[in-house]
């Protein structure tokens, strides 16, 4: 079984990225290899965010590892809270963060909104990416006890109801890190082949 470093201590990343790599991959997080660093996030996009994390590891672990970066894109707030959205209220509280939005968006009719994820893998020391999105809206009120986050006060197009009323299950099948997960398990199968 191949081991692939999973740079995150987000336990609900951890389990929607586990249940779509299959037992074929054991994946390891932050912890696991005893790396309790703040590691940076500096940059301008969600790639650059991605690349940082894993190069940070990979450097310093010599291990297989990927990293996502993801957040939150409201059209109506210039693309807010973006590249911030883990901290988009000063503090990491998500309740904090998602009333932030739902206060901004008081009065704003355009309510569209879609979530990204870019994943950076080192394999063998070569860097892929794989990138994945989900278009939707921003409710007025949250609802749905599921998920993390923003969870609560998205909801995807075509459905009537937000990610946080979805299981894991169905939110895995269109969520922007689960189209990326998807794409990184193709290409992983196809490098990995035994
Ligand atoms: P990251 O850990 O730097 O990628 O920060 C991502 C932040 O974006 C999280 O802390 C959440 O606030 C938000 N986010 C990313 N993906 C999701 C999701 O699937 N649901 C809800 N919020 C998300």
């Amino acid at each position: 079984m191949q081991t692939l470093v999973f740079s995150t201590n987000n336990k609900h990343k951890l389990q929607e990225v586990q249940a779509l790599i299959g037992s074929k991959f054991q994946l390891k997080t932050l912890e696991e290899i005893g790396c309790f660093d703040d590691i940076p996030e500096t940059g301008a996009t969600f790639e650059a965010n991605a690349s940082q994390k894993s190069h940070y590891i990979y450097e310093r672990f010599q291990l297989d590892c990927f990293s996502d970066d993801s957040g939150l894109e409201v059209d109506a707030l210039d693309k807010e809270p973006g590249v911030f959205s883990a901290r988009y209220s000063g503090s990491r509280d998500s309740e904090e963060n998602l009333q932030l939005v739902l206060k901004n968006m008081q009065g704003k009719e355009d309510r569209t909104a879609r979530f990204r994820c870019m994943i950076s893998l080192i394999l063998d020391g070569e860097e892929h990416f794989f990138e994945g999105s989900v278009e939707g809206e921003i409710t007025y009120t949250k609802s749905g006890s599921e998920g993390f986050g923003y969870d609560p006060i998205f909801k995807p197009a075509g459905y009537d109801k937000t990610f946080s009323e979805m299981s894991g299950e169905e939110k895995n099948k269109i969520s922007h890190r689960g189209i990326a997960v998807q794409k990184m398990v193709t290409f992983l199968k196809s490098v990995t082949m035994d």
